[in-house]
């Protein structure tokens, strides 16, 4: 696939982990932060190669695909903060661990779009632990990866999780999301109540 200018919200493992593997596929890496200058943020663009930082609405303004990776309580002020997302796919991967959703709203998703209508919303890379996206397969196969969005641009986010090395499917539209939020809470049942560890994931055969 060409080159992408990805903006990645958020610097934790998830955020970092998922910029290393983009920025090693070619992809043009810049994170939206609240304080560009942040322990984790200068941490996170020491890891990642060719990485830079922006401000939230700065980084999502110039990018193709954005992906949220930031714990379910900032969602609020990181909507707040990104402006008009209109020619940038949102990439949600983030899970309401713990929390209960608003009144009315059936995913984060609904969150998302109930402060941004016309947002393209891709659900995608919350169903498995932020290790596997620098290792996406096991000797059994490639790790199963479920993706739910409209048509076009959950495809290109399939295609950005194919090359990532998963077994990447577009399981249906954004009425699909909550059975990914869903999923996140069983692999997190599996591997921290079950003792599958965090190294656990799903292969199709
Ligand atoms: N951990 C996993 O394996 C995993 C796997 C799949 C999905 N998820 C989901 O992915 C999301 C991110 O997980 P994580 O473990 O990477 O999170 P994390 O380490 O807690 O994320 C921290 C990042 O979020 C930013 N942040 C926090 N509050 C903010 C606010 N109010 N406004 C703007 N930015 C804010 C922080 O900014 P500063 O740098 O300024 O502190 C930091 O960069 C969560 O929703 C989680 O449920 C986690």
């Amino acid at each position: 696939m060409s080159a992408l200018d990805i903006a990645v919200l958020g610097a934790g493992v998830v955020g970092t982990n998922l910029a290393r593997r983009f920025a090693e596929l070619g992809h043009a890496v810049t994170f939206g932060a609240r304080d560009v200058a942040s322990g984790k943020v200068l941490a996170a663009l020491d890891a990642v190669e060719g990485a830079s930082a922006l401000p939230i609405a700065d980084a999502v303004a110039a990018a193709d695909i954005a992906v949220l990776a930031v714990p379910y309580g900032a969602i609020g002020d990181v909507l707040g903060a990104i402006g008009d997302p209109a020619d940038t796919v949102l990439v949600d991967a983030t899970n309401p661990v713990g929390e209960s959703l608003p009144d009315g709203a059936a995913s984060i998703v609904d969150i998302i779009h109930e402060r941004h209508p016309s947002a393209q919303v891709v659900k995608a890379f919350n169903t498995i632990g932020a290790e596997a996206y620098l290792e996406p397969r096991t000797d059994a196969g490639a790790y199963f990866l479920p993706i739910a969005g409209p048509s076009g641009a959950a495809e290109r986010v399939r295609d950005l999780a194919a090359a990532m090395g998963f077994d990447a499917l577009v399981i249906g539209d954004v009425d699909a999301a909550p059975l990914l939020e869903s999923h996140a809470q069983l692999w997190i049942h599996l591997a921290f109540r079950t003792g599958l560890g965090r190294g656990f994931g799903f292969v199709r055969v």
